[in-house]
């Protein structure tokens, strides 16, 4: 069985499993090396060879307890027909999609879609051949939030006032937009489980940026669909939720969406999570990333208490957000040797 579904299902395990964000990328000499002799981010993603190679980088070196495929929660407006491109320093950069009317949502092929994201799944069951089988896969999806967000935006965004604006201004084509978007993550995940992910992670990166009288309506039912969605296929699968900066909104969304897993950012006090979320689910997290461009000695302080406060082999060790591309990875070492020898 699967660690996440060890720790879903009650059991305390003799390590406490570790993982990180974005353990894939910018900060591995390997993971330059392939990106130097690519085209592009996207072609590294649907290139099925190159995105296992990639996933299977930082377990090979540094032995993690679960792979996250390598892709981008962006392949879905990509594989609804949208520009995408990745800007080196910018980020992302989306065809901005205005919802003046439905058409423009209705030009949002969402019969495409999976043919396009093929080489997710065939990147999926190559690692699933190459990854030891007491390791977790998991597969991952964007929240229909923030694939709403960047979809409006066309890139990242200080504040994201212009999506925000969106929700009020052009109600009924939002709501459209987010029904499809449910539709269409549903899918994507229930194909990522069925390539052979054994568990899911959604990414609501800018959950902290909706205007919070919205969460309700935006964040939690919408996440509640797709993880009914996926239950109705997948009965038993882990679902990891994560959405990042919701404060003390954390516990709304753990009490309402149904997730099995969830994974939270630096910002909530230790306490507070133990006393509003530990006990409504396997908690993923909180090391601030940052941390790890310090030394040793502050990096144990804070997988000590970290590991205190939710209790060795009953949590899962990971970041409150992304590695850092600056991170050292003599310090990525230290953490995981760290954390095993908490026992
Ligand atoms: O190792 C892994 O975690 C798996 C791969 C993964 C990537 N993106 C690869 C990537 C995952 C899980 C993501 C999720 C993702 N993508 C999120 C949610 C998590 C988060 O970090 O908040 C978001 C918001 C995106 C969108 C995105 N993709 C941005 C904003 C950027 C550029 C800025 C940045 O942080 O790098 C990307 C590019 C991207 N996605 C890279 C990688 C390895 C960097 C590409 C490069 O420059 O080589």
């Amino acid at each position: 069985m699967s660690f996440i579904k060890k720790l879903v299902t009650g059991e305390k395990l003799d390590k406490t499993p570790i993982w990180l964000m974005r353990q894939a990328g910018r900060y591995l000499p390997e993971y330059q090396e392939i990106k130097s002799k690519s085209k592009s981010f996207l072609e590294m993603c649907y290139t099925p060879e190159l995105a296992s190679e990639i996933t299977m980088q930082p377990i090979r070196r540094f032995d993690f307890d679960a792979a996250i495929i390598f892709s981008d929660i962006l392949v879905i407006p990509h594989s609804l027909g949208m520009d995408l491109n990745f800007i080196e320093k910018t980020g992302p950069v989306l065809s901005k999609l205005s919802l003046d009317s439905m058409k423009d949502i209705d030009r949002l092929n969402a019969d495409g879609f999976e043919k396009k994201l093929k080489p997710v799944y065939e990147a999926i069951k190559t690692v699933k051949q190459a990854l030891n089988e007491k390791k977790d896969l998991i597969g991952f999806v964007g929240a229909p939030w923030t694939l709403f967000a960047y979809m409006i935006e066309g890139a990242g965004s200080k504040n994201f006032e212009r999506a925000n604006i969106a929700l009020i201004e052009r109600k009924k084509e939002s709501k459209v937009l987010i029904e499809k978007l449910v539709d269409v993550i549903s899918k994507h995940l229930i194909n990522q489980i069925e390539a052979g992910a054994t568990s899911v992670q959604i990414f609501d990166s800018w959950a902290g940026e909706l205007s919070p009288y919205k969460y309700q309506e935006v964040i939690i039912e919408p996440t509640k669909r797709i993880v009914e969605n996926v239950r109705s296929r997948y009965k038993d699968v882990p679902i990891i939720g994560f959405p990042r900066g919701s404060g003390f909104r954390y516990k709304d969304y753990v009490e309402q969406v149904g997730i099995d897993v969830l994974s939270v950012d630096q910002e909530l006090p230790m306490n507070w999570i133990k006393e509003n979320l530990s006990n409504k689910a396997v908690i993923q997290g909180n090391l601030d990333p940052m941390i790890l461009l310090e030394g040793e000695k502050e990096i144990s302080c804070h997988v000590k208490n970290i590991i205190k406060t939710f209790e060795k082999g009953r949590f899962i060790f990971n970041l409150g957000r992304g590695v850092s591309q600056k991170t050292p990875i003599k310090n990525v070492e230290y953490l995981v040797k760290t954390v095993r020898e908490e026992m």
